[in-house]
């Protein structure tokens, strides 16, 4: 007889690996479905994020930051070092080696909390007496399990230019990207996102001349205006990345060496990039194929992602979909939200996620981090609000650690002060949007803020001074 469950993952990322963790906490009788395969072949858990996202990029960022404090920041400190190398097959080792670690922290939490792992891929197959179905087509054949409650947690994978399959050796998405054998002279991006950001800077830092071409006029259109502004003079004028805004691809060609793009530019004159390799980071889409999502009659929507109410709820009785396969930012801890509030609901509890005060941070060097709205948002929605805004400049700790670049920006309710958007540039902006996420989620004032003791000297003060100056009384500037 099939074995049942109480609760069926399918797939492991942030989403469904704390579904799972969450429902087995709870009490449920828990399995959760992965077949994602590493380089070498061995089973993982943990998805895009652990394997070819989220944590290997972190790890490259650092290496790739250390690498340039010491070939150009240290000057400024007095320390001098002569013969520095870069060994990239050890930068690479190092990475892998994190990836490793806490991918296997999974299956070990896992085990910890008696979640049955299935190895194999996932497939809704029907319904009967115990519930639903759940194919699982692993290495030793098919097999199939029962049900109370599946939980969809496909996640997405990169978009990719039609007509130019990605190789991952000279056409890359993140996978490819995050494992260049050799640091390529020349490195073409398409798409100036968080991605294209992240990795073209990782790569510019260890000594890639990089360019960047993007289709929208506009640069990074999610951030605050100011903030997005601050960053393109930061990373063009400063750190000399090449950004090319508002042009249209006419055609890839591949070599077996390197890449031709030719594209029209903004002002619609003919221009060709020539690159090593090529980085396609132009958005990702949701993972359905191959679900069964048409044999069970799980909806949908156009661009393939699986229709789901504030719950997380799909239109099928006791099916679930959470992440990145369903509506809203693709983050990690958006998803792992959803994951536990799903859990909490089939446990009988009241699982809520806040879709206001879900942080976005782009992990550039400096960092850029926000959470709730944009002046342009308030402004478009007639919103009266009051602005404070203080720049890491005149912070210490700053000057000291030598990031001066950047400001806090937080956007206050004009009748009640109460907090609506909190935007930093700066060093530490992945850490200090904690704060601000906390005041939102807690319907703080700009004056809650303000009259919160800040440690000195401390990257936070900037936070404060920025609340304080919501009402025009920063007291270091
Ligand atoms: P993205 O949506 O951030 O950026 C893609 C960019 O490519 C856009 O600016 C778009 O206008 C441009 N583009 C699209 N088609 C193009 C074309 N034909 N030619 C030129 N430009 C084109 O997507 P990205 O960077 O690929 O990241 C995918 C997702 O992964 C994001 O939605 C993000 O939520 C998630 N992610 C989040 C991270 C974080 O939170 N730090 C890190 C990495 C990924």
């Amino acid at each position: 007889m099939a074995q049942t469950f109480d609760v069926v993952v399918i797939g492991s990322g942030p989403a469904g690996y704390i579904a799972a963790i969450r429902a087995a906490q709870l009490g449920l009788a828990t399995a959760c479905v992965e077949d994602w395969k590493s380089p070498k072949g061995d089973l993982r858990l943990g998805g895009t994020c652990l394997n070819v996202g989220c944590i290997p990029s972190k790890a490259l960022l650092e290496s790739s930051e250390n690498y340039e404090r010491v070939t150009h920041k240290f000057k400024a400190h007095g320390i001098t070092a002569t013969g520095v190398k870069l060994d990239l097959a050890t930068l690479l080792d190092r990475k892998e080696k994190i990836v490793a670690k806490m991918t296997s922290g999974i299956a070990g939490l896992f085990k910890k909390n008696k979640v049955t792992w299935l190895q194999g891929r996932g497939k809704l197959a029907g319904s009967g007496a115990e519930g639903w179905q759940v194919e699982v087509a692993g290495a030793k054949g098919t097999d199939k399990v029962s049900a109370r409650h599946v939980i969809v947690a496909t996640g997405s994978k990169a978009r990719h230019l039609p007509d130019l399959p990605v190789d991952n050796v000279i056409v890359c998405d993140n996978e490819g990207a995050l494992s260049f054998d050799s640091i390529p002279e020349r490195l073409g991006v398409i798409g100036a996102g968080v991605i294209g950001l992240e990795l073209g800077s990782v790569w510019r830092r260890l000594g890639s001349k990089v360019k960047i071409i993007e289709a929208l006029p506009a640069f990074l259109g999610a951030a605050d205006e100011a903030v997005a502004a601050e960053a393109w003079k930061i990373f063009t004028k400063e750190q000399g990345l090449d950004i090319e805004l508002g042009i249209k691809i006419k055609s890839v060609k591949k070599g077996r060496k390197d890449v031709t793009v030719e594209y029209a530019a903004a002002d619609g004159s003919a221009k060709k990039l020539e690159c090593d390799r090529l980085i396609v980071s132009i958005g990702r889409v949701p993972n359905t194929d191959g679900l069964g999502a048409d044999a069970v009659g799980l909806k949908v929507d156009a661009r393939g992602f699986i229709e789901v109410d504030d719950h997380c709820r799909s239109n099928l009785p006791n099916v679930w979909a959470v992440g990145d396969v369903v509506r809203g930012p693709m983050l990690a801890h958006k998803g792992e939200e959803e994951g536990a509030m799903v859990a909490e609901i089939i446990a009988g509890q009241k699982g809520h996620v806040n879709y206001d005060a879900i942080p976005w941070v782009i992990y550039t060097a400096p960092e850029i981090a926000w959470v709730g709205k944009t002046e342009q948002q308030l402004k478009a929605a007639g919103v009266e609000y009051r602005a404070g805004r203080f720049p890491f400049a005149y912070n210490g700790r700053a000057l000291g650690r030598d990031e001066p670049e950047g400001f806090v920006k937080v956007l206050a309710d004009a009748k009640t002060d109460r907090v609506l958007g909190v935007h930093v540039i700066g060093g530490q902006a992945s850490e200090l949007i904690a704060e601000a996420v906390m005041a939102i989620e807690f319907s703080a004032s700009s004056e809650d803020i303000a009259r919160i003791c800040h440690a000195h000297p401390s990257m936070s003060e900037v936070m404060h001074e920025a609340a304080l100056a919501v009402d025009k009384r920063s007291w270091n500037s």
